[in-house]
């Protein structure tokens, strides 16, 4: 009979196998046979039932790696001493006041994980962590001195730094020939100390959403930002949540949930326009584009508005770069909120409250910079102490938990975290400029044809159903 190769598995035992295997397998096995424990030689019936197979207990299951012998056969057969528990220098380990051996799963210690060795030394992974307890004391005692409020929030642990940058940032540094963007200066005019946009415009602001675990923030604050100044041009006839999940799907030379660049996210809102939120609910993953850039919201099976006559998609301008402060804070209180980019340190991502500028707190030396998206939607001054701070008011996309209500304050004036070097801002194309436009026709067909309202609601199926 040929023996078993299960036992493969089995056998070939360092020290800390074979203690696994005895623990699993406890036995007695050769020391439970009635009249010969252990034999000589190869004999087939020198066996004993363990698992689904059998073990043997001669001479010739112990052929190192090829063997299969019982678990208890050095004891008994060789008179080797029982291993029932590890010698003591493999037992324990210790990290942070934690014993476990190395049988124990490896330990997850924030963003790392650790492992007990056969020596009783702790090896870990070596990730910088988005947060640890080291980077919050640091904050904690700079807090007067950088002007701004740290928060151990809960959702940062256990994730990597390199995760953050990539996962709840996501806008690439702008490629160089963008930069040389148009330039817009706005004529002068005299500017308030203190703005903001969802004061001036009460309810036609949209407020911080959560991008979730998916580098979407080009995607976030373009749709965003088109949706405030769609509802503030049109003094809320044309209150719309756009949907940055078409860019998402949709916007081909981007990088989903891996980032994008802002001058193409404003090519494809240009030239394809966006449907509303509950046409194409945002899923913080890039799923099949469902949009075909030809289509209508008639077409595309989205519910046209209510309150106009619209059928096409919701379209913007070209966008345009702003110069300076002076520049940026006549377009917002012009035109709306605008769309900053914003080099990300790690302390960002623990701000609470205060005005933010970046501190020296833990950042890695060999740091590659991040950039993200946010929109800007005002401004103002604070004493303190006897220094006069300017800011600006800025809307994140990490959901309203984090920060002031989702929203955060950063120095003014000074290019803080690059945040005045790309600002751009574009105008939407109403639903009177969609008339303009030469549509007219095509549009009104498309009213009557469809017997326009109430149109009947043939939304999408929800996502992840087969149809
Ligand atoms: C932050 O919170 C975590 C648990 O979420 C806790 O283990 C840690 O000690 C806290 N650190 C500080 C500095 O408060
Ligand atoms: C929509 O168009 C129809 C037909 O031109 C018109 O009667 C109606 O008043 C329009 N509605 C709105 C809200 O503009
Ligand atoms: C911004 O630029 C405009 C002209 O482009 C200029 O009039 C204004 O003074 C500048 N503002 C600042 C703060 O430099």
């Amino acid at each position: 009979m040929l023996r078993s190769l299960w036992f493969l598995l089995l056998v070939a035992f360092t020290d800390a196998q074979g203690y696994r295997f005895r623990n699993e397998f406890p036995g007695p096995y050769c020391a439970a046979r009635k009249y010969d424990e252990c034999c000589r030689d190869r004999q087939d019936g020198c066996a004993q039932p363990i698992s689904t197979t059998l073990c043997y207990c001669d001479e010739f299951c112990d052929r190192g790696e090829h063997g299969d012998c019982c678990p208890d056969y050095e004891e008994v057969c060789l008179g080797m001493p029982a291993t029932t528990s590890p010698p003591d220098n493999t037992f324990a380990c210790l990290h942070k006041k934690r014993y476990f051996t190395p049988y124990d799963p490896p330990i997850v210690d924030n963003c790392n994980t650790c492992k007990c060795n056969m020596d009783g030394s702790v090896s870990c992974t070596e990730n910088v962590c988005l947060v640890d307890d080291e980077i919050l004391t640091q904050l904690q005692h700079l807090e007067r001195s950088v002007g701004w409020t740290a928060s151990n929030y809960s959702e940062w642990w256990g994730r990597t730094y390199d995760e953050g940058k990539v996962l709840r940032l996501g806008t690439f540094q702008p490629k160089r020939p963008t930069k040389a963007m148009k330039r817009l200066t706005n004529k002068g005019g005299v500017l308030p100390s203190q703005f903001d946009a969802s004061e001036y415009w009460p309810g036609l602001v949209g407020e911080a959403r959560d991008q979730g675990w998916c580098g979407s923030s080009w995607a976030v604050s373009t749709a965003a930002m088109s949706s405030d100044r769609f509802a503030i041009k049109s003094k809320g006839h044309e209150k719309v949540q756009l949907a940055p999940q078409q860019m998402l799907a949709c916007a081909v030379r981007q990088q989903g949930c891996h980032g994008g660049h802002l001058d193409s996210a404003w090519q494809y809102v240009r030239k394809v326009g966006l449907v509303n939120e509950e046409c194409y609910p945002y899923i913080a993953a890039k799923n099949v584009c469902k949009i075909r850039n030809s289509d209508t919201l008639i077409t595309a099976n989205c519910e046209p508005p209510a309150t106009v006559n619209r059928t096409e998609k919701y379209r913007m301008g070209p966008a345009v770069l702003l110069n300076n402060e002076t520049d940026i804070m006549m377009e917002i209180k012009e035109g709306g909120t605008v769309q900053a980019l914003l080099r990300v340190y790690r302390d960002f991502f623990s701000y609470k409250r205060g005005i933010y500028r970046h501190s020296a707190a833990a950042t890695p030396a060999d740091e590659r910079a991040a950039y993200h998206s946010v929109r800007l939607i005002g401004w103002g001054e604070e004493l303190v102490g006897y220094a006069r701070v300017k800011y600006w008011i800025a809307i994140n996309s990490w959901g309203q938990w984090w920060g002031e209500n989702g929203r955060f304050r950063i120095l003014r004036g000074s290019n803080e975290c690059e945040i005045e070097s790309y600002v751009l801002a574009s105008k939407p194309y109403l639903n009177e400029n969609v008339r303009e436009v030469g549509k007219v026709g095509q549009l009104q067909e498309l009213i009557v044809g469809t017997g326009y309202a109430p149109y009947p609601s043939r939304r999408y199926p929800p996502y992840g159903s087969s149809s």
